[in-house]
């Protein structure tokens, strides 16, 4: 491309220095919104014949040559070329070359800034659907594995120390729980994402008489900005998607963090398949979680999307300022990141067996029944503070007396510690028991975990 053939260097004089086309370019991670910019040209283009800024045919022209682009570009059979800058120049440019005059009007009332505006919304309006797929896919498959443990029993820890029993199914249920949240995080973010900044211009406007709601329309958004000045320079959506894709990956880092530690040989509560370890280069022995250590690793990227999104949003001068070009790397990145996650998670999930042998073979340590007990005592009259005192007194004999479990003692050693204690204790005082008899709503029995797979099954159909 020779000096002098973009319009504005009738202004600048000279050809830009190549550090500086190196350094300006977002050609490079912007093509990918291609068909969007596309899209979104087509919609102008249409916009701008109803209101007689070009012929109808101008507009037949203009469609024709951008969807033979779109059709190079998807077939990779389009030359870019860095000095146009961006996807949008680069089309424009094909445009004009393809068509001639007719391309020279396709910019019309519009500005790059008002267009790059609206070409995020409608890849992000797409992307969120994407994400959303695989979030349902993933929930689904926490659901089929819950689906196959509503009896078996886990300890579930809070400080890293066996807490209470409850049952394999709902510990997998409570990942969907988070996903849930996820998911309609994301929606809220689509919806206030979904209004349409064209006809906005560079900052405030344009004297031609464009039909914002049409173009809108056409693209279906939901509405459209009320003020360009904002409008050219709004950039909430990707911090708040962003965000989104931060909370999903916590999530899964926390599941990968219990899994990780699940498949130690201390806990060896899981095996994942071979197909989903690594080895070690130099212990011949190892099975290595590292997919999952990935899955937890690859948080920091997505955190760092988010605080790189927020900066570049902070003291950003009003209108449109260049810095905002860096948004798309924040927001593909983030979005790549747990696109990748979400799908290895599924297959995780899909291909680890639960240890249940295993697992309730040592449902005895941790004394798992000792909260159910003193809750035995509040049933029949005791205080709640004083029978934790008692079980409390009860756990600390049994260590001295080297008792694995409160069912170990004897009904007189019980009885010495409260008289109201009676032999039918001993039915209240195993994991498996006091999972059934969790009484609360939302509680991790084998009813409510039940309960909650017919729930998610069908919840999960409809979102
Ligand atoms: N590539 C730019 C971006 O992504 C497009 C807008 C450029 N606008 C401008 N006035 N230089 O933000």
């Amino acid at each position: 491309m020779a000096h002098g053939e973009k319009s504005w260097e009738k202004r600048l004089a000279g050809g830009a220095d190549d550090l500086a086309i190196d350094f300006v370019e977002s050609l490079s991670y912007d093509r990918r919104l291609y068909k969007y910019d596309i899209v979104g040209s087509i919609a102008h283009a249409e916009m701008l014949a109803a209101q007689n800024l070009i012929t109808r045919s101008e507009f037949g022209e203009i469609k024709k040559g951008l969807l033979e682009i779109a059709d190079q570009i998807g077939t990779g059979r389009f030359t870019f070329d860095k000095r146009q800058e961006d996807i949008h120049m680069a089309v424009e440019a094909a445009l004009i070359a393809k068509i001639g005059e007719p391309g020279k009007k396709l910019h019309t009332g519009r500005s790059r800034n008002d267009q790059v505006a609206t070409d995020i919304r409608l890849w992000m309006r797409d992307q969120i659907e994407i994400i959303q797929t695989y979030i349902s896919q993933l929930q689904l498959a926490l659901v089929r594995k819950a689906e196959k443990h509503t009896e078996d029993i886990l300890p579930v820890y809070t400080h890293l120390q066996r807490a209470q029993p409850a049952t394999l199914a709902s510990y997998l249920l409570s990942f969907t729980e988070m996903l849930a949240r996820d998911w309609s995080r994301l929606k809220d973010c689509r919806k206030r994402l979904n209004v349409c900044p064209l006809g906005s211009g560079a900052a405030a406007g344009s004297t031609l008489p464009l039909d914002r709601e049409m173009s809108a329309k056409l693209l279906g958004f939901e509405d459209i900005t009320y003020n360009s000045i904002d409008a050219v320079s709004d950039r909430d959506f990707c911090a708040e998607f962003i965000f989104c894709c931060s909370l999903i990956s916590a999530h899964l880092s926390r599941l990968a963090e219990d899994w990780i530690l699940f498949a130690s040989s201390e806990f060896a509560f899981i095996r994942i398949d071979d197909a989903y370890c690594t080895s070690s280069s130099m212990m011949p022995q190892k099975r290595n979680p590292d997919l999952l250590e990935l899955i937890r690793g690859k948080t920091g990227s997505v955190y760092g999307a988010l605080i790189g999104m927020l900066t570049i949003l902070k003291a950003q001068p009003s209108a449109y300022n260049r810095d905002l070009q860096e948004d798309k790397l924040h927001v593909f990145s983030a979005s790549d990141v747990i696109e990748s996650c979400l799908r290895m998670a599924r297959a995780i999930v899909e291909h680890t067996a639960f240890q249940t042998k295993k697992i309730a073979d040592g449902l005895d340590e941790g004394f798992l029944d000792a909260t159910a007990m003193a809750e035995y005592l509040v049933g029949r009259g005791v205080p709640f503070r004083e029978a934790h005192g008692i079980v409390g007194s009860l756990v600390a004999l049994c260590e001295k007396e080297g008792k694995k479990r409160l069912a170990d003692l004897t009904i007189e050693q019980m009885r010495a510690a409260c008289e109201k204690i009676e032999n039918e204790v001993y039915s209240v005082l195993n994991p498996a028991g006091v999972c059934k008899n969790y009484k609360t709503l939302g509680a991790a029995g084998p009813e409510n975990a039940r309960a909650q797979i017919r729930y998610w099954k069908e919840k999960i159909k409809e979102q």
